[in-house]
């Protein structure tokens, strides 16, 4: 924490824009009549049936948001602006990396999706069901998520950049029957193999019958007959009508499972609902980034994270914003690809991740110079904490020193923002700043005492908020057991991080407490990586921790006790590091493999990576009372 942080106060022009002009009074009010305050922001969507209660807890912590309502996010995110002048309104404007455009009204939004839905119900897919969505950074994902939804499916998203294991392990666990996948993608120059990847997956899926396959890159790719299908065929196909009801669902119906990394080796299926969702959504999007009509809004994260569920996908159209997306890498062909899209369609607001901002940096300043970036209103960071180095730089170049940076925390399992500025707040660079309304968030020790100010603890979140996370699918105990255990008698949610709070009342936030990794804001859990390395017929045991890194926050470094009869080796590093990037994804890769002789453990057997961790930043190795020799 910066004991001293400058304090950026916002010009005159931000606080005269600004929707919001005071942050006390309405925090205050928020959090002392939280339901009211839900039931407020609720209002201004539309519902099939109103709520009979707001908020029902009585089955904590398996809490219910506007109980009784009918509602389906898609009579928000596109419907309801059918009737009116947003009809008309771009809703997307996408750019391919070889810099071709699509551009999609509301109108052709609600064809497409349409279009999809009614193919997906031509599928069998029915009200309830789960289905995989595996693309790269193309308008037909995001359609592909709002045309499930529409109909009452629920998706589950797997990032474009995971393994085949992983991939399949994720089909199973949903027991889709359907997947959603394309040819491919570009990124940086070459059309990625997305297919050849869902083929080999769909080996090991005996629950899939239907896969359907977007044209993009063109490649050539095997076909399974009565298995596979190209989605411009269907299109052509009579049972594409581009008109189609939308489901109404209950507000706690599932909207989407998303998949996200924990202490223990198997991902968990995050639950999301129609209801508290989009309330939770669309009120963060529109009060911390001072959503006016007329902006173009470009969150540059992949719609396969919860950032791209939340701020691509849904809040923004339910806010009737229009969105931009970019398909490809950021220096591709040069490193102002970024500038020179935020000038050419005029981007308001940019909300990326401090890793982005890292790699774009160290091309220097010559970059964002040549272009006039001065439509930019307001920027965005997310993912992991932003280094003051950082935030300047963005801050400098990118906003011209005029544009607020809205840091906000939060995780997949909150569904969208619980700490960050609004446009009028005074920042201090690398902090998220003050609780969003509703919330009440402190810093306290293991007994759940809150700490002194500038003392570091853990974070906890005191109160339910609409836009959480419902349960783990299938498996509710390991939900109750992995946030709301640890502070169990206080009813409190644990999200995992460590965080100092400063006197102003600021969050500085300093990482993940538990076996959680953010390597260039992925998530990654230390047991992922470690079953990986000991799926490998050389290792014994393995240790996977995360060390500062310049460009990516952290880096991944394992520690690996080989089995007898193996002997360290160069060409065995590399063989294990490649094993952990085809077994998890590329961005899964570790930086370096020490070969060891033993590893620190507990008297129980577990291993200390705190212990590894100290010892690799020769630091001081803290209370080792319970290591094992
Ligand atoms: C973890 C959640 C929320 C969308 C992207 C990540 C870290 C996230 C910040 C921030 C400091 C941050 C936390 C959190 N994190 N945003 N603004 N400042 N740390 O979602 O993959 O679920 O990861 O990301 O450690 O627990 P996620």
């Amino acid at each position: 924490m910066e004991e001293n942080a400058e304090i950026y106060r916002p010009s005159p022009v931000v606080v005269e824009a600004a929707n919001i002009k005071e942050y006390n009074q309405l925090y205050k009010y928020s959090v002392e009549n939280r339901e009211d305050f839900w039931a407020e922001q609720a209002e201004k969507l539309f519902w099939h049936k109103r709520w009979d209660k707001v908020l029902d807890d009585s089955r904590k912590p398996f809490y219910k948001w506007f109980v009784g309502a009918k509602t389906n996010i898609i009579s928000n995110a596109i419907d309801r602006h059918l009737a009116t002048a947003t009809r008309n309104k771009l809703a997307i404007i996408w750019e391919g990396e070889p810099g071709d455009v699509r551009t999609f009204s509301y109108h052709a939004l609600n064809r497409e999706v349409s279009q999809m839905a009614n193919i997906l119900k031509a599928m069998g897919v029915q009200k309830g069901h789960i289905v995989t969505i595996y693309m790269p950074q193309v308008p037909e994902q995001v359609f592909a998520m709002l045309a499930c939804a529409k109909i009452g499916a629920a998706h589950s998203v797997v990032y474009g950049g995971f393994s085949h294991e992983a991939l399949a392990e994720r089909i199973n666990d949903a027991k889709s029957r359907v997947v959603l996948t394309a040819d491919g993608g570009f990124r940086r120059g070459k059309p990625t193999q997305l297919k050849e990847i869902v083929n080999k997956a769909l080996e090991h899926t005996p629950t899939v019958e239907v896969c359907i396959t977007v044209r993009r890159t063109g490649q050539e790719t095997f076909m399974e007959n009565d298995r596979d299908y190209w989605l411009h065929d269907l299109k052509a196909l009579p049972i594409a009508s581009p008109r189609c009801e939308t489901e109404v669902m209950d507000a706690e119906d599932m909207l989407f499972l998303l998949y996200t990394s924990g202490s223990t080796g198997k991902p968990k299926g995050l639950v999301h609902t129609h209801g508290g969702y989009q309330v939770y959504t669309s009120t963060t999007h529109r009060m911390a980034f001072d959503i006016k009509d007329e902006d173009r809004f470009w969150c540059a994260a992949d719609p396969g994270w919860i950032t791209g569920h939340s701020y691509i996908t849904y809040a923004p159209l339910i806010n009737g914003s229009t969105i931009f997306l970019y398909e490809g890498a950021p220096n591709h062909p040069y490193p102002d690809r970024w500038w020179k899209m935020v000038e050419k369609y005029g981007i308001n607001i940019l909300y990326t991740s401090p890793t982005a901002i890292r790699g774009l940096m160290r091309f220097g300043e010559s970059w964002p110079k040549k272009h006039d970036l001065s439509g930019l209103r307001l920027l965005g960071s997310v993912g992991e904490p932003i280094n003051p180095e950082a935030w300047k730089w963005y801050h400098r170049l990118v906003g011209g020193g005029n544009c607020p940076i809205i840091d906000t925390w939060w995780q997949t399992e909150t569904g969208g923002f619980m700490i960050c500025p609004l446009p009028i707040t005074p920042l201090k660079p690398g902090s998220a700043t003050r609780p969003f309304f509703g919330n009440e968030i402190a810093v306290v020790d293991d007994h759940g005492v809150e700490v002194q100010p500038g003392h570091e603890g853990n974070l906890v979140i005191k109160n339910p908020w609409p836009g959480m996370a419902r349960t783990i699918f299938n498996d509710p105990e390991r939900f109750r057991k992995t946030y709301w255990e640890r502070f169990e008698s206080q009813g409190w949610y644990h999200p995992g991080d460590s965080a100092k709070m400063d006197k102003d009342g600021y969050f500085w936030i300093i990482g993940r407490s538990d076996d959680v990794l953010k390597v260039s804001g992925y998530r990654l859990g230390t047991a992922e990586v470690e079953s990986a390395l000991v799926g490998h017929p050389a290792v014994a045991e393995a240790a996977a921790i995360g060390l500062p890194h310049e460009l990516k926050g952290n880096s991944i470094h394992c520690f690996v006790l080989l089995k007898t009869g193996a002997a360290p080796s160069r060409a065995l590093e590399d063989e294990l590091k490649k094993q952990v990037a085809d077994q998890l994804g590329a961005i899964a890769r570790p930086e370096e493999v020490h070969f060891v002789e033993s590893l620190p453990k507990t008297r129980s057997g577990k291993i200390m990576r705190r212990v590894l961790r100290a010892q690799a930043l020769g630091q001081d190795l803290g209370d080792i009372s319970t290591l094992e020799e």
